[in-house]
């Protein structure tokens, strides 16, 4: 009782937000903008912000969810519990054959800021071989990482380094709330060769153990793409409108002179509370596309864009036939492991004990600082497969070079996914960085509104389900390091019983126990000028369209072997060039 009231006291008195003029309903519209941005979300902020810097271009925001000055999306420490919240789409996949026929959930965000305002903050790069196998995919340097540098900085993102567009904007630091496993971790990089210590992962050389960055302000509240690309004094510009809790349903060709013209945006208010009828609104200069992995094609596909023998028979009017939009769609393969710890000074300790709780929320009103200004996430592991590993006897290797991980490993102090447990744990996090399974986004009906049937195809391939189980022995290996002896007593839960040296058990246990590593791209894939396959050129327009592009996750060719808001964000400011330029915007 009395921490809710200090919890309510504190809301009232101390909320961090400035008030910021955002368009409740469609009535304020124009009719017409230079630019409407479908989504609101982690690129679609950064499009915004930099489009609208020229005074006397206008531009429109369109976006389903509502405002994120909501004291939970501000507090670092609770992003697991905005996991199936208000702020989720709460997406759910199609039955996996690869677990079982399991669904698993797809956590996306809306609401301004999209992804960017609930998920774990994470700020990574991936490797320069990444960026540069994307280049060579698409044909086209400005997409190599040295190309991209001038966004990221020399430096990737070691503070205060470079005065790149995201740096400007996006705040980075190292972590700001150390936990006390955080030595234990450091000391097993000095005393295991397998898991080396590496001082900048976000260098284009991501291989080892480093210190994790987060997109976290130094007031110890998350950094969204609304709270840096729409602070007040952007999102009061004159020429900039935002339309909340606003579901674009198609995209529509009001001139009809022009067939390759798609200019008009269909959308529905309120669709979750009392839904308007359909209203439109229309674009001189282009539509962009940001609703991310999984909305930017389910809106193409609504429009007539896509596999025109699919959308026929759905009984949709195919508009333009591109073969490849929905497909690709690729995502890292998740799951988390946890050992029973020698220690009261867990995550789990937090979770069981509400006076603590309060006194922690306190102290993050008061300072900003401690365990609620921290995601948690302290280390981040890229590692290799051996070459010598027997997989490649059979699969090429899909990692875009020798500096690009296969897995990721992240250890947190406690399972900051649980509930209370009695036990107190450590935990391990655990992904496959280049996976091969590829899956799509489908439409389920005609009915715009319908939900979309979504396959990310988890560890359909061969190469992902044996890249998991090495990942796990890995782990095992990490803590039979002597760095964890006295502390790391023994595996936990369901895993406890699984013996790692048996392929089929292991299998078993990965089958019943992965998830979604909330990565999706690829959906509505970059491609080559000219390729029969791929969704938009590399200047991002739609192929074989004018005045459509896509930018956001969705196009990016090629999953980077890292957590995806970092690629997001330098795709998205790459986006705003490449469109400042070609309208001569300042
Ligand atoms: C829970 C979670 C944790 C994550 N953790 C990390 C992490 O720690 N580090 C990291 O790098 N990455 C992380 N990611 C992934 C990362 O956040 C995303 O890859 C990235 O934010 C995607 O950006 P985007 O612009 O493509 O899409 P989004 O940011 O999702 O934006 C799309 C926007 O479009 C809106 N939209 C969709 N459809 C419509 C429509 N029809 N009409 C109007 N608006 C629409 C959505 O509401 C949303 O606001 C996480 C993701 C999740 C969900
Ligand atoms: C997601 O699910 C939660 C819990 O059921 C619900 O409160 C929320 O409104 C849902 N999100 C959306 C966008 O419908
Ligand atoms: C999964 O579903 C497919 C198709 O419905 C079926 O053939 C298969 O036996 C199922 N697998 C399991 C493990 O249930
Ligand atoms: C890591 O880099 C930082 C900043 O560049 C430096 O201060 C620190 O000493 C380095 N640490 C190690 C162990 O090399
Ligand atoms: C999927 O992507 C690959 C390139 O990575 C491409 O060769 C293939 O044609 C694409 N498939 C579809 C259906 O677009
Ligand atoms: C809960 O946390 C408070 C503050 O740290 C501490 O005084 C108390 O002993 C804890 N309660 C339990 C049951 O551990
Ligand atoms: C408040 O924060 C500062 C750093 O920002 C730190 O040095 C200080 O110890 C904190 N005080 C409390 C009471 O947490
Ligand atoms: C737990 O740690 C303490 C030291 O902190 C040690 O004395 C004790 O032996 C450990 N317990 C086990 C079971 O290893």
């Amino acid at each position: 009782m009395f921490s809710w009231l200090v919890i309510f006291i504190y809301v009232a008195v101390y909320s961090r937000f400035a008030e910021a003029e955002i368009l409740g309903t469609s009535d304020k519209l124009l009719e017409l903008y230079d630019f409407i941005v479908v989504g609101g979300g982690t690129a679609g902020n950064v499009l915004a912000n930099r489009l609208s810097a020229d005074r006397r271009t206008t531009v429109l925001v369109i976006e389903a969810g509502g405002p994120n000055d909501v004291l939970d999306l501000q507090i670092p420490y609770l992003w697991t519990s905005l996991i199936g919240s208000a702020y989720d789409w709460n997406s759910t996949s199609t039955p996996q054959s690869g677990l079982g026929n399991r669904s698993v959930s797809l956590a996306r965000g809306i609401g301004l800021g999209g992804s960017s305002s609930i998920n774990a903050m994470l700020y990574t790069l991936g490797s320069a071989d990444n960026y540069d196998a994307i280049a060579e995919l698409v044909d086209d340097e400005s997409w190599s990482w040295n190309r991209l540098e001038p966004f990221f900085g020399k430096d990737g993102t070691q503070l205060g380094s470079s005065p790149s567009p995201v740096m400007d904007t996006i705040e980075v630091a190292p972590p700001r709330f150390y936990q006390p496993t955080d030595g234990r971790i450091m000391q097993t990089t000095q005393e295991n060769s397998e898991f080396p210590f590496n001082n900048n992962t976000n260098s284009g050389k991501q291989l080892g153990f480093g210190w994790s960055k987060s997109t976290i302000a130094p007031d110890g509240t998350r950094s969204s793409s609304a709270t840096v690309y729409l602070k007040p004094e952007v999102i009061n510009r004159p020429n900039l409108h935002v339309l909340l809790n606003t579901q674009v349903t198609r995209l529509l060709q009001l001139d009809r002179t022009d067939k390759t013209r798609f200019d008009g945006v269909e959308f529905v208010e309120n669709v979750r509370s009392v839904p308007s009828r359909t209203k439109l609104v229309a674009a001189k200069r282009e539509i962009i596309l940001s609703a991310g992995a999984y909305g930017t094609p389910h809106i193409l596909l609504n429009s007539g864009i896509g596999d025109a023998r699919d959308l026929t028979s759905l009984g949709i009017t195919p508009k333009h036939d591109l073969p490849s939009v929905g497909h690709n769609l690729t995502d890292h393969a998740l799951t988390t492991l946890t050992w029973i710890v020698n220690s009261t000074t867990t995550y789990e300790s937090i979770q069981r004990n509400e006076t603590l709780r309060a006194m922690l929320l306190d102290q993050w009103y008061r300072n900003g600082t401690g365990d609620f200004s921290s995601s948690g996430i302290d280390h981040v592991a890229c590692l290799r497969l051996p070459s010598t590993a027997d997989i490649f006897n059979s699969v090429p290797d899909p990692s875009a070079g020798p500096n690009t991980g296969h897995f990721e490993i992240i250890i947190t102090n406690g399972n900051i996914f649980g509930g209370p447990t009695p036990d107190n744990l450590i935990a391990a996090t655990l992904m496959v960085l280049t996976p091969m399974s590829r899956g799509f986004v489908k439409l389920n009906s005609a009915h715009p509104l319908d939900k979309a049937a979504i396959n990310p195809s988890y560890l359909s391939h061969q190469f992902d389900r044996y890249t998991m189980r090495e990942t796990i022995r890995a782990t095992q290996r990490f803590f039979d390091s002597s760095a964890w002896n006295g502390y790391v007593l023994s595996r936990a839960g369901e895993f406890a019983t699984v013996d790692l040296e048996d392929d089929k058990e292991l299998d078993a246990y990965i089958r019943d126990n992965v998830v979604s590593g909330l990565h999706p791209v690829e959906s509505s894939s970059m491609s080559p000028r000219g390729a029969s396959w791929g969704v938009t050129d590399p200047d991002l327009n739609v192929k074989g369209l004018q005045g459509l592009r896509v930018v956001d996750a969705s196009v990016i060719p090629l999953i980077p072997a890292a957590h995806t808001q970092g690629p997001t964000y330098v795709y998205a400011e790459m986006a705003a060039d490449i469109i400042k330029k070609y309208w001569n915007i300042v």
